[in-house]
């Protein structure tokens, strides 16, 4: 039998990117999203399609959450329903929060929670369990700032927070149409955007997380992908509303690191 699809904002790179091909590779068709690295974009496509499996990316930029109408769109006519939507993309100007625009905020906000949920509204009729079964599941990619106050990442950290409580809310209210809603939150990865952010300090933060996080390396895109996938799956039936912290530990052992000068 043919399995349901996914789909993944911001498919093109980074978490989005393993993720999609985490669920190309257990046979689901994938929808993936991407704001303008058509490049990127094409790859993956050619990866999935060239292994046997069946991919569409489409363009939404969600700075307009509306955007992502003609994604969903393009799961029901060529799929018909989903397994799993995952909110992965983000953006965001990293700035103090004295020096944020209104227009900053309001894109942060609008790229974060207010696509997660507007995408779980879209998403939901294709993702409710039929006939008692269980349906899909909605997976939110959190971020180490809404728990942990980093440099300029005021904004996008307090976007996140409002992701996680959004996912126990929708838990809820979603709990009648048998859909399941999570969030994972990483630690650090090598992506695009973390060496965009850290810029020349990137390797020694690459460095300093190995040496303080207690599973000795840093996260990389694949290793969120499996909880991704995990969540997704019959085996976490009974987990939702709940936001994971996938950082090997890293939280747990930062504080002890710089208390002790490492
Ligand atoms: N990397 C980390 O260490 C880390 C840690 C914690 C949380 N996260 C979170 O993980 C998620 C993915 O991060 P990443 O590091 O994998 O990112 P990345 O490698 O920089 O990739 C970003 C992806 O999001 C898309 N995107 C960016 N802005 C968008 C917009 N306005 N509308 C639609 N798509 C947009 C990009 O599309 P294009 O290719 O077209 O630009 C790309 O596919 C984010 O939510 C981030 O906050 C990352």
């Amino acid at each position: 039998m043919s399995k349901n699809a996914v789909l993944v904002t911001g498919a093109s790179r980074g978490i989005g990117r393993a993720v999609a091909l985490r669920f190309a590779r257990d046979g689901h068709p994938v929808v993936g999203t991407y704001r303008r690295d058509e490049a990127a974009a094409m790859s993956l496509k050619e990866a999935i399609e060239e292994a046997g499996g069946a991919c569409e990316m489409v363009v939404a930029d969600q700075l307009e959450p509306e955007s992502l109408a003609a994604s969903v769109e393009r799961v029901r006519e060529r799929f018909g329903r989903l397994s799993a939507f995952v909110a992965n993309a983000a953006s965001t100007a990293f700035l103090p929060l004295m020096d944020t625009k209104l227009h900053q905020m309001d894109k942060t906000w609008n790229v974060t929670a207010k696509s997660l949920l507007y995408g779980a509204q879209l998403c939901a009729p294709l993702l409710e369990g039929v006939g008692g079964e269980p349906g899909g599941s909605i997976v939110a990619i959190s971020g180490i700032d809404s728990q942990q106050v980093l440099p300029f990442h005021g904004l996008l950290g307090a976007c996140k927070a409002a992701m996680e409580v959004l996912v126990r809310y929708l838990a809820v209210e979603l709990s009648g149409r048998r859909i399941r809603v999570n969030a994972v939150n990483p630690g650090f990865l090598d992506t695009d955007s973390s060496r965009f952010y850290m810029k020349d300090r990137f390797e020694e933060v690459v460095r300093w997380t190995a040496q303080v996080t207690p599973v000795g390396r840093m996260g990389t895109p694949e290793d969120m992908a499996e909880v991704v996938r995990f969540l997704c799956a019959p085996e976490s039936g009974y987990i939702t509303g709940q936001t994971l912290t996938v950082d090997g530990g890293l939280q747990c052992a930062a504080f002890a690191a710089v208390s002790s000068g490492a």
